[in-house]
């Protein structure tokens, strides 16, 4: 049983690697890494070692480079991405209280996603609407003139929304 199931994980592997190389080639390891980014969201170590093995390019030049270069991340997103706006107007206002009280709230800090796979929180450079600050963006829309207590309902608000298993009360 196990072997079937690690042959399936094999193929599917292979598969993703084989349809990766098709589309940035097997010289170079950036143009590799940003389309692993692109179908998966993140870089996967499997997967990585399996390219490695069909490109020859050694698995720690891939991550020589991905660490280098900050788009690149190793674990997953969350399904909703807390983006905290950092720039100049925005730190005048509060972002960095902001930003203590999402760490203390998640139980995470930057570029990190929290153990339920929710949430995601990411500091950013400005977002371009200055006078509403300081402001947070979670997917496609922008809160402005946010506080500690007004980002704490907002998450509670999410959290809320989100399917249960009522047996476990864990997140579905
Ligand atoms: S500094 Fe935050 S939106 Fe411009």
């Amino acid at each position: 049983m196990e072997n079937c199931c690690n042959n399936k994980n094999d193929s599917t592997l292979q598969a993703d690697a084989e349809e990766i190389i098709a589309v940035a080639g097997k010289e170079k390891a950036i143009p590799i890494l940003q389309e692993i980014q692109k179908k998966k969201g993140y870089i996967p170590e499997a997967l990585l070692r399996e390219i490695s093995s069909l490109t020859k390019i050694a698995v720690s030049d891939f991550y020589g480079v991905a660490t280098f270069y900050s788009q690149f991340r190793f674990t997953p997103l969350g399904k909703y991405v807390i983006k905290l706006c950092n720039g100049t107007a925005c730190f005048v206002s509060g972002a960095d209280i902001l930003y203590d009280t999402l760490c203390d709230f998640l139980k995470i800090k930057n570029s990190e996603t929290t153990k339920d796979a929710l949430f995601t929180l990411e500091t950013v450079a400005c977002l371009g609407c200055c006078s509403l600050a300081p402001v947070v963006m979670i997917g496609d829309r922008v809160y402005a003139k946010q506080t500690p207590d007004s980002i704490k309902e907002l998450l509670n608000g999410i959290i809320i929304s989100e399917p249960c298993d009522k047996s476990s009360g864990a997140r579905l």
